[in-house]
């Protein structure tokens, strides 16, 4: 397994739509072990493949506690095919814009189609902390980041600071 450079915003890689993925091969599975080790070095708790520079849709995801066993799980082409009208807000950070967190509201439960790490169909209904996580990874697959759904002002104020970062370290 491989740790990966992520990508970090502004980079415009991060706006980029992920294709689906056609097959569940050796190579993809081996594609989903170096992004959970790359989340679990980093560390974070999901990680879309578009982060690691790659435009495919797979996700990863473990939730569990530090101390616990690991739960890794892997999510290819998922989908929303339903969301509650109930909301719930959490504070999101994201490993592609680093030590930046921010409360966003999205609905408080999913259930997500997918194809799991053998490219079986699975399906999920997510609520608390795994719905919240799901629509994070979900919109980094469309291009979206958390700080889309922030106020504008805030939003540019984040994207402004990680611009400057990124000149000043380019010199
Ligand atoms: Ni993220």
């Amino acid at each position: 397994m491989t740790i990966k450079p992520l990508i970090i915003l502004p980079d415009p890689v991060l706006r980029q739509v992920s294709k689906p993925i056609e097959r569940v091969d050796a190579d993809l599975q081996r594609l989903s072990d170096d992004m959970l080790e790359t989340m679990y070095d980093a560390p974070g708790i999901g990680l879309a493949a578009i982060q690691i520079g790659i435009a495919r849709r797979m996700l990863v995801i473990d939730l569990s506690k530090e101390g616990e066993d690991k739960q890794p799980l892997v999510f290819i082409n998922p989908e929303i095919v339903s969301s509650s009208d109930d909301r719930s807000v959490y504070e999101e950070g994201c490993l592609s814009i680093p030590d930046y967190y921010a409360e966003v509201e999205r609905p408080a439960k999913v259930t997500v189609k997918y194809l799991d790490r053998e490219g079986k169909e699975q399906s999920v209904e997510a609520d608390g902390l795994l719905a919240t996580c799901l629509q994070h990874e979900i919109d980094h697959l469309n291009g979206v980041l958390f700080i889309d759904h922030i106020s504008r002002l805030k939003r540019e104020m984040v994207i402004k600071k990680f611009t400057k970062a990124s000149k000043s370290k380019a010199l």
